[in-house]
C-alpha cells in the first residue's frame, strides 16, 4: 500500500511534522510558504489522505466535498489552532472527514498574551512608548499617561475553559476579584448568570469564548453601554465576537477606557477607526506565538492525523 499523502499549507514550527514523519507518511507541501488560495486548496486536496491546516486557511464546505470525493478520499482536517470556525466542521462530519484541532497545549501561553494586553491597555503602554519613540517626550510630566489600576481591580471573563481558568489564575496572583459567565453553572465562586451582569461589574473584562453564531457580535453596542467607562476590554478569542466598529465607537467617546485587542474581524484588515482610536493595544493575533507552543501545537496537529489514519481516535478530535 503506498504511504498516505498528506498536505501541509504553510511550514510548521522546526520539528511540528515529526509525528508524520515518525509514521512515514508523504508530506506536501509549498516550498514558498505562501498561503493557498481556495481554487488552490481546492485542487491540492484531491490526492491526500489528510490536511493539515492554520487558522487563516478556510476549509469550506468546497475544500472538503472536493477533499471527500476523490480518490484516496480525504479522511482528516486537523488545524494548528484551538479554535476551529475556520473549518465547516458540520459539512466535514457529514462527509465523514474527521476533525482535530490542539487543545490543552496553549492555554497558558494564550492567558500570557491576554494579561499582557491587560496590562498594557490599562497603563496605556503603547501610547507611551509610540511617544517616545516618535521623539516627542518631554520629560516626566505628573500628570501624563495615567492609566488604571489593574491589581486589586474586578476581573470579568466571559468563557470559562482551560483558557479562562489559567486568566483567573493570573488575576488572583494580582489580586483580582475574578467573576466569570458561562451559559452553565460551573459551581466555581464568581459564577454570574448574566452576562449583562458581569459587564456592568467588572472594571476588565477578558473574552475566552469560541466564535459560533451565538458569540458572533456577543459584545455589541448594547453591551459595551453596560461596562463602566474606566473598564477595558480584552479580546484574544475571535475578533467577531466584538463589534469592532462599536468599539471603536466607545474608546473615542470615553465610554470605555481602554482595549487589547489581538484579534480582528476580517484579519489581516482592522477597521481603520478601530486603529485610530485611543487607548488601544492592538496585536497581530499572536496568543499562542511562542517556539515552545507552536511547535506543540503543529506536533498535536499532526498527532490527530496520525490516529485517524490508523484507524483510532485521538484525544484532540473536534468531530469524526
Ligand atoms: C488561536 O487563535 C487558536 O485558536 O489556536
Amino acid at each position: 500500500m503506498p504511504a498516505a499523502r498528506v498536505l501541509v499549507t504553510r511550514q510548521l514550527p522546526d520539528g511540528g511534522l515529526a509525528p508524520l514523519h515518525a509514521a512515514g507518511y508523504e508530506v506536501v507541501q509549498r516550498a514558498d510558504d505562501t498561503p493557498f488560495t481556495p481554487d488552490e486548496l481546492r485542487a491540492a486536496v484531491v490526492d491526500v489522505d489528510a490536511l493539515v491546516c492554520v487558522l487563516a486557511d478556510r476549509i469550506d464546505a468546497e475544500v472538503l466535498h472536493a477533499g471527500a470525493h476523490a480518490n484516496p478520499p480525504l479522511r482528516v482536517v486537523s488545524t494548528v489552532s484551538v479554535g476551529h470556525d475556520n473549518v465547516d466542521v458540520a459539512a466535514a462530519t457529514a462527509l465523514g472527514i474527521a476533525v482535530c484541532n490542539t487543545p490543552g497545549v496553549l492555554d497558558d501561553t494564550t492567558a500570557d498574551l491576554a494579561f499582557l494586553l491587560l496590562l498594557a491597555a490599562a497603563r496605556r503602554a503603547s501610547d507611551a512608548e509610540a511617544t517616545l519613540r516618535g521623539g516627542d517626550w518631554t520629560g516626566f510630566h505628573i500628570r501624563d499617561f495615567l492609566g488604571t489600576d489593574v491589581h486589586g481591580a474586578t476581573l470579568g471573563i466571559v468563557g470559562y475553559g482551560r483558557i479562562g481558568r489559567a486568566m483567573a489564575r493570573r488575576a488572583d496572583g494580582f489580586g483580582m476579584t475574578v467573576l466569570h459567565h458561562t451559559r452553565h453553572d460551573t459551581g466555581v465562586d464568581g459564577w454570574v448568570a448574566d452576562l449583562d451582569d458581569l459587564l456592568a461589574r467588572a472594571d476588565a473584562v477578558t473574552l475566552h469564548v469560541p466564535l459560533t453564531l451565538d458569540t458572533t457580535h456577543l459584545i455589541d453596542a448594547r453591551r459595551l453601554a453596560l461596562m463602566p467607562p474606566h473598564a477595558v476590554l480584552v479580546n484574544t478569542a475571535r475578533g467577531p465576537v466584538v463589534d469592532e466598529v462599536a468599539l471603536a465607537d466607545a474608546l473615542e467617546r470615553g465610554a470605555l477606557f481602554g482595549a487589547g485587542i489581538d484579534v480582528y474581524e476580517r484579519e489581516p484588515a482592522v477597521h481603520p477607526q478601530l486603529l485610530a482610536a485611543p487607548h488601544t493595544v492592538l496585536l497581530p493575533h499572536i496568543g499562542s506565538a511562542t517556539e515552545q507552543t507552536r511547535r506543540r501545537m503543529a506536533e498535536l496537529a499532526c498527532e490527530g492525523v496520525v490516529a485517524v489514519l490508523a484507524g483510532e481516535r485521538p484525544a484532540n478530535l473536534v468531530s469524526g
